[in-house]
């Protein structure tokens, strides 16, 4: 137990007792309150004598001595609508709900605002890396050109272990759900949704600008074969799931989540098993890169009994006004190199049929691989561009879909720059 408060006050509620919130109550059980749990029966293995525990938010709510309410229940329902009350109850909040603050974050800050109170969130993306905090508070005085990282701990230890272990995803996946680094629904990690909630958090605070989840790009990575890490690392990449915030040239806001080729010589290409990594790029202080655990009970509530100590000291900043706003652009204008692995019939003249296609739309092949030749006399072929643009990419895929001699286009993946 940390007597990080250095007072005797029990004005803390805690809604929620699972990994998370039993790290956060192990360090501060004298300043707890009242403790919300679903299930009043389960043995927890925890000494809960000192506190009130209900299954009745309300309870929660009504305890005059809580002046704080930290939110580790997750999801959107009921969790929103206890943030909700708890503010209009001039109660502050501290919360690692991403999908929340993701969907809500606008209206329940402003909330916040309204009844002065605070609503902190610093444990809502990536887990024990300080990131939200340093963008709002230490780097204010820049204009930033792009946040892009690893979010997500599970794609990342699935990803890394397919690329170490010549395994297939669903492989890792039952073997990461065995050991309890994976949910046993994995969707919202797997499909990006995670992730996507991540991005949109930073997005907001970074650039000063409403992101909804339906302007973010979304590919999760499902598609990704154990094969596309060898043709990769041949061409000197590895596959991340990578999620990115970026101003383009015209000065517009790209949000996007989708596997990437990276190069293996530039940092995030080392970020491997659990671990997040958050690259920020600021006019001023240049680049910046925040590496550590995503997620796990004492790693998140570092970040949640931080933002306890900063409303112990007042020492609150709201998103700076002085920031520029950006218009959102949409994924068809991206502008990338683009890898994709095609199963076609191996005979003469197929290579040309596909480069004609990409021809007429100004796509240029950088390098061809052409591997596994199959019995039944198919071949893989791998292909590299140019950068090219993402609608017309898109235009291509389809017409090089409908070729003969192309019977699958197995994966496309986007290589991101470091120029
Ligand atoms: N499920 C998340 C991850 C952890 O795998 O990174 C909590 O945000």
């Amino acid at each position: 137990m940390k007597n990080i408060l250095h007072y005797s006050n029990k004005n803390i509620g805690l809604l929620g007792l699972g990994t998370v919130g039993k790290a956060v109550y192990d360090e501060i059980f004298t300043n707890i309150s009242s403790v919300l749990v679903k299930n009043l029966t389960k043995s927890r293995n925890i000494e809960l004598s000192n506190v009130k525990i209900t299954n009745n938010f309300q309870d929660i709510l009504q305890d005059k001595n809580v002046e704080t309410i930290i939110e580790l229940i997750g999801g959107e329902t009921p969790a929103y609508e206890y943030i909700k009350e708890s503010i209009k109850s001039k109660k502050n909040v501290i919360t690692a709900n991403k999908e929340v603050m993701a969907k809500y974050g606008k209206e329940l800050l402003e909330l916040a605002t309204k009844n002065k109170v605070f609503l902190l969130y610093e444990a809502s993306v990536a887990g024990g890396i300080p990131i939200i905090s340093p963008i709002i508070k230490d780097l204010s005085a820049n204009e930033f050109k792009s946040v892009r990282g690893i979010i997500n701990g599970t794609t990342n230890y699935i990803l890394t272990k397919m690329s170490r272990e010549n395994l297939e995803l669903i492989e890792v996946l039952k073997e990461a759900q065995d050991l309890g680094y994976a949910e046993s629904d994995p969707t919202s990690d797997i499909e990006g949704f995670d992730a996507q909630y991540k991005i949109s958090i930073l997005s907001r605070l970074a650039f000063n600008s409403d992101v909804s989840l339906d302007q973010i790009y979304l590919e999760g990575i499902s598609s990704i074969k154990s094969k596309d890490f060898d043709y990769a690392n041949e061409l000197g990449y590895t596959i991340k799931l990578l999620a990115t915030a970026s101003i383009n040239s015209n000065e517009l806001l790209l949000v996007k989540v989708h596997p990437a080729l990276i190069p293996n010589d530039v940092p995030m290409a080392s970020v491997n098993g659990v671990l997040n990594a958050v690259e920020i790029d600021g006019d001023l202080v240049g680049t910046l890169w925040f590496q550590g655990a995503g997620a796990g009970a004492k790693a998140t509530a570092s970040s949640v009994l931080s933002d306890l100590i900063r409303i112990r000291n007042s020492d609150v900043q709201s998103i700076v006004n002085h920031k520029k706003t950006y218009k959102i652009t949409s994924m068809d204008k991206h502008f990338c190199q683009y890898y994709l692995r095609l199963n076609v019939s191996d005979k003469p003249g197929v290579l040309a049929s596909i480069a004609k296609e990409f021809g007429e739309r100004n796509i240029s092949i950088s390098s061809v691989l052409q591997k596994d030749l199959y019995e039944n006399g198919s071949a893989d072929l791998v292909i590299m561009t140019y950068p090219s643009i993402e609608k017309d990419m898109q235009a291509s895929i389809k017409k090089i879909t409908n070729l003969e001699s192309v019977f699958n286009i197995e994966s496309m993946i986007r290589v991101e720059s470091y120029k």
